[in-house]
């Protein structure tokens, strides 16, 4: 994510640092997905053993409607947790983004630790990733993003948005004039789709429909109520401001806000903030999502245990949705998405 020049790579090593060792969640806010409950169906006729996770991303099927999120690049020890991530995508079968490669624009030095993804994850889908800074400013979006494409043999790449963050930076806070053009610009004439998310903050629905009407081809909410992000710098400058420790929009409430949209417009949506079991991933498609993602649990898996730890966590989640989908009656991940969610008050 973007800052002063000469120390993005200094910075991406505080960031994974920070989300490894220290308490980087929301203190009052959930993602929501916790305030609900799946409809049981004691007359479930599902047979277990045979439903079928696979779906498609970006023309490409794949075993799980899932991704690992863009996380890390630029430094040294991003090397290797990007490795054990990609050989994970690999081995699943599911979609894997890289960090900002912003510090391989500016040198060559760790480019290594973003084509490190494609070397290991080389028939999954491989998403590129910049900040919403470095496009606003690019006298030339499409070429940026095709150049990011380029650089990792990626398949689309995403644009970050991370207002809240910037705001929490020791550098200047960038200039977001005319981002949106920007970004339709890069739309309009980049070789390979754009995909917009936020990191942790959320994406409203009036926003979505802009990015929509833009061009881009999936939105990843990156809601509220996982790694929070103001804490991480807080955390990074020493400060700290309560207030704006718990802003942002829940990843529940940018799903049920955004999936309307769905009727009118052609785009995925993916849920993302705060994912972190088989219960989270299928609420969110029961609300409208069509796949969901998750970073810091999986970054902090594949520190710990490797590609072997993040494929056995994903699968231990996907077990669980099917455990759901047979006690709600859902054969497929269509029925899923139509499945009712009651809000827990409302069981009392
Ligand atoms: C160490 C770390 C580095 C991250 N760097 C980026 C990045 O460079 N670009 C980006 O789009 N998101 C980045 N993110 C944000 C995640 O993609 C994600 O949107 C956010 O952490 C919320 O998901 P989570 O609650 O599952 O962690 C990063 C996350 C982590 C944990």
């Amino acid at each position: 994510m973007p800052g002063s020049k000469e120390n993005t790579s200094e910075r991406k090593k505080e960031h994974l640092e920070i989300c490894l060792k220290k308490d980087v969640s929301f203190k009052y806010k959930t993602n929501g997905l916790d305030k609900y409950e799946f409809e049981h169906n004691a007359l479930t006729e599902t047979d277990i053993n045979k439903i079928d996770l696979s779906s498609k991303f970006l023309q490409c099927r794949i075993n799980y409607p899932f991704l690992i999120s863009c996380m890390t690049g630029g430094t040294y020890e991003s090397v290797n947790i990007n490795k054990q991530l990609a050989l994970a995508a690999e081995r699943l079968n599911i979609p894997i983004g890289v960090g900002s490669q912003r510090q391989a624009l500016e040198n060559k030095e760790f480019i290594n630790s973003f084509k490190v993804i494609r070397e290991y994850a080389g028939n999954v889908p491989v998403l590129g990733n910049i900040g919403a800074a470095q496009v606003a400013e690019s006298v030339n979006p499409a070429g940026l993003i095709d150049n990011l494409a380029k650089m990792i043999d990626a398949d689309a790449v995403v644009i970050h948005l991370n207002p809240l963050q910037e705001l929490f930076q020791k550098a200047p806070l960038p200039n977001f004039k005319g981002l949106l053009k920007s970004i339709e610009k890069a739309c309009a004439k980049s070789k390979v789709p754009v995909i917009v998310k936020e990191v942790g903050a959320g994406i409203s629905a009036s926003a979505a429909l802009k990015l929509i009407n833009a061009g881009v081809k999936a939105i990843d909410v990156a809601g509220a109520g996982g790694t929070n992000w103001a804490a991480v710098e807080m955390i990074r400058n020493k400060n700290n401001n309560e207030y704006f420790k718990d802003w942002g929009l829940t990843t529940s409430y940018c799903i049920k806000e955004i999936a309307p949209l769905k009727k009118k417009h052609k785009f995925t949506l993916i849920a993302s903030g705060g994912i972190s079991s088989g219960a989270d991933i299928a609420k969110s498609i029961a609300l409208g999502a069509d796949m969901a993602a998750s970073a810091n649990v999986l970054l902090k898996r594949a520190a710990a245990d490797g590609a072997d730890g993040v494929v056995e966590l994903i699968e231990e989640w996907f077990n669980d949705v099917k455990k759901i989908m047979f006690l709600t009656g859902a054969d497929n991940l269509k029925e899923l998405s139509k499945v009712k969610l009651i809000k827990k008050e409302e069981m009392y």
